[in-house]
């Protein structure tokens, strides 16, 4: 099956272990699935003032736009959503009939401290309702950065986080199939 993939990393940090998850999701994937990374750091807080596009939210659109399915890593702050992620999901919504995000599937992982990023991830669900993606329910991919699973680069290093990984791209690969128009 061939599909496009686009991970988003809720964490602009060059050593995010969040990112480092979707390198890991990377290795994951058959031949004809490519997962391709949106790099956020120059996305300007949505302002409906902004006139025009700026080029940097008009890349990432495109890349949302030509996604099959998306892959949200989402660490926690405060209890919720990283703003970087939020953020991008907002200036997609705006798009003429939610097309870029409508209908389309998503998978769900995160890094944060102890609770592994749940609280957040169950906020993006939230989010995801409104804006018509479909989140795989499961398996969910919680990790403890407190618990030695990244190296200091943001790899994962944990073989068993590492399976979970795995197990949730191969399940993200059927349920796109299955709930694509
Ligand atoms: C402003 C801020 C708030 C945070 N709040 C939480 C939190 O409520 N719960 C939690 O588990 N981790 C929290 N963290 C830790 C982040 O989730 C952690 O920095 C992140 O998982 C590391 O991800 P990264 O390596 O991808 O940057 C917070 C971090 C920051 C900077």
């Amino acid at each position: 099956m061939a599909l496009r993939l686009l991970g988003i990393s809720g964490s602009l940090r060059r050593q995010s272990c969040n990112t480092g998850l979707l390198r890991a999701a990377q290795k994951h994937l058959p031949a004809g699935v490519t997962l391709e990374l949106a790099d956020l750091m120059d996305i300007p807080f949505y302002n409906a003032d902004i006139e025009g596009k700026p080029a940097s939210v008009s890349r990432v659109l495109a890349q949302m736009a030509a996604a099959d399915a998306f892959v949200f890593a989402c660490p926690e702050y405060n209890y919720s959503i990283a703003p970087a992620l939020k953020n991008i999901l907002d200036w997609a919504s705006v798009e003429p009939g939610n097309a870029l995000l409508s209908d389309k599937a998503a998978a769900i992982m995160g890094a944060a401290y102890s609770r592994g990023s749940s609280r957040s991830q169950y906020h993006l669900r939230q989010v995801c309702v409104f804006l018509n993606l479909h989140p795989l329910n499961k398996p969910e991919v919680f990790s403890n950065v407190l618990a030695g699973n990244f190296d200091k680069e943001g790899n994962l290093t944990d073989p068993k986080v590492e399976q979970m990984v795995a197990d949730q791209m191969q399940a993200l690969l059927s349920w796109a199939e299955r709930i694509k128009p």
